[in-house]
């Protein structure tokens, strides 16, 4: 294993293994929900004209310049479908594993400390299996992004099945931490029909692997595993893209977290997220970084706003769920007080 210290941060790189990021010094707060000073384009009179960080980026998507936009989420996407992300405290999944009985809470999903006790995950793969949550408006709008014509890829770290289910198609998503719509012997990797792993997982069984007897599991990465194969198209993707859209993700789960850094240095970075994560921590901010702080439901509808795209997305949206998302009140789900995490918990 290598280590080494960047910016304030041990990264332990092992192969391309999922791992966490250890912070040894937490970056200065950043209160200021208010755009970059900086975030400033010539306006048609040659005149500097100052913008926040989704006009000066919904301008350049209306002149035309962005074709090709990576989108990079994680669990912050799906608050808003009442799915809690890991590392928020209080609300976290993180921080509402006590009944687990876990050492640590990354032990959920550890493939050692499953090896050994693969109960406590099973126990809570009960509540993530994808079916009881609708996407929101978030997603819908990256769909939307699609459907433009702008979407060279969306790589996401869910495994919450919400992309797949608002359209986004299989060529235009990757699943970094895998999904569970498929399934394998976590020893010997056979795999295994995940209709029948989930069956038994539904009625708090171990399916186990008839080749080997090892338990099986569904084929979602848990830390020391590897990156599912479609992963690695990022090394084509991340030079081709003229705009990177970063949202909903504490950005320090390794090595998914660095593929931020992996867009030319005059592409513009945009981070949508409550806090400032990642390179977005340092001041100050690279040239053709933007942020917007807040919900992300609402600086997505803002720039839905700008784009003239609202309207388009809503209808979108309620076209789309045609029943099988009923438990969804489309008011919430379309960015109106839409963070639901805290009041609707998995746990
Ligand atoms: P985290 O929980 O680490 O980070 C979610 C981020 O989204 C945080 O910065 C939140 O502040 C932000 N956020 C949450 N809700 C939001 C909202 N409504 N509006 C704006 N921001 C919001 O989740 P991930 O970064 O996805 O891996 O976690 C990465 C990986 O860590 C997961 O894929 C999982 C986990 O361990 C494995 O299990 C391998």
């Amino acid at each position: 294993m290598l280590t080494k210290v960047i910016c304030g941060m041990h990264i332990f790189f092992e192969n391309t293994k999922v791992i966490h990021i250890l912070f040894f010094r937490k970056g200065k707060s950043y209160q200021s929900s208010s755009p970059s000073a900086k975030a400033v384009l010539s306006s048609p009179s040659g005149s500097s004209v100052p913008r926040g960080a989704l006009d000066t980026i919904g301008l350049l998507m209306k002149l035309g310049r962005v074709r090709n936009i990576v989108v990079v989420a994680g669990a912050g996407i799906s608050t808003a479908s009442g799915i809690p992300d890991f590392r928020t405290p209080g609300t976290g999944l993180y921080a509402n594993l006590a009944k687990y009985d876990i050492p640590y809470p990354e032990a959920i999903f550890n493939i050692d400390y499953f090896s050994d006790n693969p109960h406590p995950f099973f126990s809570l793969a009960k509540e993530l299996f994808p079916g009881h949550h609708c996407p929101n408006y978030v997603h819908y709008f990256i769909r939307m992004l699609h459907q433009k014509g702008l979407l060279l890829r969306m790589y996401t770290q869910n495994i919450d099945g919400l992309e797949k289910l608002c359209g986004i198609p299989d060529d235009k998503l990757v699943e970094a931490h895998g999904s569970f719509a498929t399934a394998a012997c976590h020893l010997c990797y056979t795999p295994y029909p995940a209709e029948e792993a989930k069956q038994a997982i539904m009625n708090g069984n171990v399916p186990i692997c008839t080749f080997c007897a090892g338990a099986v599991k569904p084929n979602v990465v848990f830390f020391g595993e590897d990156l599912p194969e479609k992963y690695f198209q990022h090394a084509e993707d991340f030079p081709k893209a003229d705009l990177l859209m970063i949202m909903g993700t504490s950005l320090k789960i390794e090595p998914f977290a660095s593929l931020v850094n992996t867009v030319k240095s005059t592409v513009p970075r945009l981070l949508l997220n409550r806090d400032p994560v990642g390179p977005f921590e340092r001041r100050p901010l690279r040239r053709a970084d933007y942020m917007e702080l807040g919900d992300l439901s609402d600086s997505v509808r803002k720039l839905a706003e700008i784009l003239g795209w609202h309207t388009e997305i809503q209808d979108l949206m309620n076209s789309h769920e045609n029943g099988l998302c009923s438990s969804t009140d489309p008011s919430n789900s379309s960015g109106e007080n839409s963070d639901s995490s805290e009041t609707d918990s998995m746990h």
